[in-house]
Parts: C-alpha cells; structure tokens; sequence
C-alpha cells in the first residue's frame, strides 16, 4: 500500500471516531444555509462533506491541501457522492491562500493550525482575509484522550513523552501551543472569539471499525516511546512492560479487549468573527 492510500485508509478509520465530534462543532458554527466556505488542509476530504451538508444545495465548500493525491481521492469519493457541484477542491498552500480577499462567508480548518512548521498567528490572518466581513474563521485541533482506563500512571507518562505532546515541541514557547489559540485570533484580529471542546467516546463491546481505528490511534499516538518510558529507573522499565501489555495488539491483555473498556477524546474549537 503507497503512504497516499495509507493516508487515506486511516482518514476514512478515523472518521469513525471523529465524525460525531466535527458534527457537534459544525452544528455549534451553525454556517448559514447556502453559505460558501473553506475548509483549509482539507485533506481526505470527509469534512467536507458534513460541511457541504451543513449549508445545503445552495452553498459550496472549498477544500484546499497541498497534497494533490490526496485531493484526486477527495474529489473521485465527492464525484461518486453526487456532490460535485457542492463541493470542489484545490491544490495551494494555507501559508498563501489561492483566494481573493473577502471570497468566503467562514474557514474551517482541523489539524492544521498549530502543527508546525506553520506559524499559526500569519495562517490565522491568512484564513480571516479570504473571509468575508462578519464571517467566521474555526480552527480545530485534538487536544487530549484517555485511552487507558484504570492506569492513570501509564497514560500520565506517555503524556509526557515527546510523542505524547506532539505537536507541541519541548522549549518551545508556551504561545505556541494549541490551547493558546485564543490569543492567536485576538492578535488577527478576530472578534466575538470563543472556545469549545468536544468530546468522543467508544465503549465495549467494539464493532470491528472502531477497534482498528482505535489500534491505528494507539500506533500513531505515541510511536517511538520505549526510550523515553524506559529511561529512568526500575520504574521506566516497568511503564514499558505495562505498556506492552496493554498497548500492543499482539498481547493477550491489550486493553481494547477488555470487557469494560471506555475510552474518551476532544477536539477544542476557536473560533472568531472577521472585524465589519
Ligand atoms: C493532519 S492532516 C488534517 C487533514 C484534515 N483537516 C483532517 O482533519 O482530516 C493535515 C493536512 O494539512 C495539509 N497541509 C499541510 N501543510 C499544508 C499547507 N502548507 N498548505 C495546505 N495544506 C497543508 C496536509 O497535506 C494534510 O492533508
């Protein structure tokens, strides 16, 4: 399988766990029926199509990304959607929106803003000029999980890893992290600012799609930990056994089997209005 289709297969898996989420904070937008907007590093694309819901038959969405296979898949799920004329796509960079000044009526963006090596404060004001007056500019972003029920030790640790703050970066300044996002949309500029976090959640017994999404999440979540959880003491070896027992399919006591799992997970939401 090619890093593209992989990109893809675990957009579409991840779908399963997110798409609740990006229901609730579309739904909290609420983007005006037959608005036109954009959705900024759209990648696979599957947001799209709950924001072209969203704003009906009369409205369109944009979805702009660097990454032009990703936008061919994007395009042919839309085609065989029968939503082609709600939806289009187009291949640029945030850093430079392809766009006129005031061409939409909100941007939308997940995963993008904060994650480097994008300054988020010239994206932020990228994304309000391509709005309108009065428009609305959202950013999304993960903003924490627990995956681990019953070992807080464990999951406190991996929080700390360099993975577990990913995208944050160590020493970096305290501004750039995503929870300091709020500040971003002052310093563009954006008005009547607020802040949501949503959360999603999955319990046993797991049908098959969440299991494997979860799985996939596990991999992605904290890839490369066992020199971090193992470099302390008699305590880091014993946090690395811990975490191959439950945190490794392979193992007959990885916790997605566990009877009782519950697992939960939040997206945080800023948003602001482009100044009249
Ligand atoms: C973590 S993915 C998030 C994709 C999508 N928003 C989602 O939540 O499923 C980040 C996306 O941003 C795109 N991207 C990264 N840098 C970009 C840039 N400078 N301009 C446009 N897209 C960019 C990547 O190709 C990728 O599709």
């Amino acid at each position: 399988m090619s890093d593209m289709d992989h990109s893809v297969r675990l957009a579409h898996l991840f779908n399963r766990l997110r798409e609740p989420i990006f229901r609730s904070a579309i739904q909290v937008l609420r983007f005006p029926s037959g608005s036109r907007g954009l959705d900024a590093g759209c990648g696979a694309g599957l947001q799209a199509l709950l924001l072209a819901e969203a704003v009906g038959p009369a409205g369109h969405t944009t979805g702009l990304d660097l990454a032009s296979e990703l936008l061919a898949c994007a395009e042919d799920m839309v085609k065989k959607a029968g939503l082609s004329e709600r939806i289009s796509f187009r291949e640029g960079d945030v850093n430079d929106l392809p766009f006129d000044d005031d061409t939409f009526d909100w941007a939308w963006s997940v995963d993008l803003v904060g994650y480097a090596p994008i300054e988020p404060l010239p994206l932020v004001q990228e994304l309000a000029r391509v709005v309108k007056p009065g428009g609305s500019v959202a950013i999304l972003a993960w903003s924490s999980e627990n995956l681990l029920p019953g070992h807080p030790l464990l999951e406190a640790r991996l929080k700390t890893t360099t993975a577990g703050i990913a995208p944050f970066v160590k020493g970096k300044e305290p501004e750039s992290h995503f929870l300091r996002a709020f500040g971003w949309l002052r310093d563009a500029g954006l008005e009547e600012r607020t802040a949501r976090t949503f959360a999603g959640d999955a319990h046993a017994p797991l049908i098959d799609e969440v299991r494997s999404a979860l799985t996939a999440l596990f991999e992605m979540r904290w890839p490369g930990v066992e020199p971090e959880l193992r470099e302390e003491d008699a305590d880091g070896e014993h946090l690395w056994a811990e975490y191959r027992r439950l945190c490794l399919p392979e193992s007959p006591d990885f916790i997605l089997e566990h009877p009782d799992y519950y697992a939960f997970f939040t997206y945080s939401m800023f948003q602001g209005k482009v100044a009249e």
